[in-house]
């Protein structure tokens, strides 16, 4: 037996602390449910966060670290597949500080009908249960034995929602209409299932693969729906397409330019420590959403590349940044997102918003959704068009 109801209480209670739980019912589910079941073991991450060791609850050996880290806020690794000689995480419980976070802007109330996607080890989903009852909460992953594993351990608490294996980009049609979607797993747009199958009135958030976004969505007409980004940021594994065993560019390779391609040697006026700045970030990668940023751990510098063009930022003695670059310039991209980001007063993550349709439609927009729509480049523009394939 394991006495978990003080550790999951004091889990509770810092979350409170934390502002992370701001309601009395979120409080009590926190409080009554027990994380350990739901993941009995999990993997520690090695200095490249890369899963290195298994803590396993069923040895009396590592028990003690295993339930302490089960009641942490600490996000725990539980699957990972070999990808290209390194690992790749394919499912994790998620940090009860994000969970808490994603719950309370989801604003549910009594009786609302909520679809979850990515059911991972069904802690969430117990948290989902205990909120507003199993028999209005579904779960999809994407990944059946994750399903059939979260069903056993949400029938041991005493909970049967439904669950379902499949691809939650295509929602579940067949349990909707939905007045809550969740996605703990992020994507690039928002599937047009998810806002075929929202009720009115209903609200979705999701993370989105760019720059760590958690978009709050509402339903604002027939199959459109638009908000704005969360003030917390929310990393998280991409969804994976059903034809893809990978995450599709999780951990993606970074790719090595031949020396021959940088040609191009400059000295750059931008703050170094500025680049740093996430929402600066999420603003350039809202622009330029095939970008990625890699740091350098040592020396000090940055390395930012979109799959074909790479540019290496390094902080001179002066402390300015010397960049170097292939011939097409990636770098002047960063600094006309720089010039633009300033030029909006710096705006925070949660005056941008995006609205989606049901037609596949998706922009981003600064401070509100109805805006002029000048020119399309970085420059002035305040609305602008987003990719949405996955
Ligand atoms: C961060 S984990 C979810 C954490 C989970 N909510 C919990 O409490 O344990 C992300 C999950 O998304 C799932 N996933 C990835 N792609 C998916 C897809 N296309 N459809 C449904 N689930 C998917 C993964 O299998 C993984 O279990």
């Amino acid at each position: 037996m394991t006495d978990w109801q003080p550790q999951a209480a004091t889990l509770a209670n810092k979350l409170a602390a934390e502002s992370a739980i701001s309601d009395n019912q979120w409080r009590a589910a926190f409080e009554a449910t027990p994380r350990h079941v739901f993941v009995p073991r999990f993997w520690e991450l090695d200095e490249y966060n890369s899963p290195s060791r298994l803590v396993d609850g069923a040895i009396s050996t590592h028990r003690p670290q295993w339930l302490e880290a089960a009641y942490s806020d600490r996000f725990l690794v539980t699957r990972w597949v070999p990808d290209g000689g390194r690992r790749a995480v394919t499912s994790s419980a998620s940090l009860p500080s994000l969970v808490a976070r994603m719950l309370h802007v989801l604003e549910v109330a009594d009786g609302h009908r909520v679809l979850e996607i990515g059911t991972g080890t069904g802690y969430n989903t117990a948290l989902l249960c205990h909120r507003v009852g199993a028999q209005n909460v579904v779960s999809v992953d994407i990944n059946a034995g994750l399903v059939a594993e979260a069903a056993e351990r949400l029938d041991t608490i005493g909970f049967a929602p439904t669950v379902v294996a499949g691809d939650g980009a295509l929602g579940a049609e067949d349990h909707g209409p939905f007045d809550r979607i969740l996605a703990t797993c992020a994507s690039r747009g928002v599937p047009s299932a998810w806002i075929d199958q929202l009720a009115d009135g209903g609200r979705i958030v999701t993370p989105l693969t760019i720059g760590g976004a958690l978009a709050v969505l509402d339903k604002t007409g027939p199959g459109e729906v638009s908000g704005h980004l969360d003030t917390d940021g929310a990393w998280f594994m991409p969804m994976r397409p059903a034809s893809q065993p990978l995450p599709d560019g999780y951990l993606a390779d970074q790719p090595q330019p031949a020396p021959d391609d940088v040609t191009h040697l400059s000295v750059s006026s931008l703050d170094p420590e500025a680049l740093a700045d996430p929402d600066f970030r999420l603003w350039l990668l809202l622009h330029q959403p095939q970008t990625h940023f890699v740091e350098h751990f040592a020396p000090t510098g940055l390395t930012v590349h979109n799959g074909v063009d790479i540019a290496t930022a390094q902080q001179c003695a002066d402390g300015r940044l010397q960049v170097r670059q292939s011939p097409r310039r990636l770098w002047d991209t960063v600094e006309a997102a720089w010039l633009s980001w300033v030029n909006h007063d710096k705006p925070r993550r949660d005056r941008l918003g995006v609205t989606a349709t049901a037609g596949g439609v998706q922009y981003a927009w600064l401070d509100h959704p109805v805006h002029d729509q000048r020119g399309g480049g970085l420059g002035g523009v305040l609305r602008w068009p987003l990719p949405t394939s996955q």
